[in-house]
């Protein structure tokens, strides 16, 4: 059964890249982030937060490419599989497996890979707020992978809120 964590709203893609950042810190090789919303909801914002955080520079979209790998504190790989549609040609990416241990995997796009993150993974769903830089971040736990961490992560969101929340912040 999925978990639902909780929800952060951010103003700005600065804002966005530091809930990412924050995060960051409850992240482990083997970990698999699936990135859900319409196109600019902030996706690849939030890799480049937290790129950030794990000493990887120079994160763009991999759009085109389909799989980036970055090296920091931990391996970073950053996979777009918007332009893919069956999971048959998943296997020409080499992803038959989606999460690598010695990586932290994040994909946009993920839709028809999902049947491959056995171990679960956790979802980040964007949408637009009502007004243009407004974007509401929600976390759920799929499956196992992030089961332990539930509670981390919703004391980490719960940190972020009230600092958003002191005047002059
Ligand atoms: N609060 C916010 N958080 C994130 N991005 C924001 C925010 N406000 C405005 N933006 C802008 O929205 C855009 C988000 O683009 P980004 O590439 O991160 O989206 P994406 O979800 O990866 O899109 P795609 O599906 O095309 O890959 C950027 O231009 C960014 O500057
Ligand atoms: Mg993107």
């Amino acid at each position: 059964m999925p978990i639902d964590i909780g929800q952060i709203t951010t103003d700005s893609p600065e804002a966005t890249e530091r809930v990412a950042s924050a995060l960051a810190s409850v992240l482990r090789p083997g970990d698999l982030l699936v990135l859900d919303g319409p196109l600019g909801s902030g996706k690849t914002t939030f890799v480049r937060g937290l790129g950030k955080a794990l000493g990887c520079s120079g994160i763009s979209s991999p759009s085109f490419v389909l799989v980036k790998e970055y090296e920091g504190t931990h391996k970073l790989r950053h996979v777009d599989l918007f332009r893919i549609d069956e999971s048959s040609a998943l296997d020409d990416l080499g992803l038959e497996e989606l999460s690598d241990p010695s990586r932290i995997t994040v994909v946009e796009w993920a839709e028809p890979a999902i049947p491959l993150a056995d171990e679960g993974y956790l979802e980040v769903a964007f949408r637009y707020g009502e007004t243009a830089n407004l974007r509401t971040i929600e976390f759920r736990s799929v499956g196992n992978l992030f089961e332990s961490r539930v509670r981390d992560i919703r004391e980490m969101l719960e940190r972020l809120q009230e600092r958003a929340s002191v005047p002059g912040n």
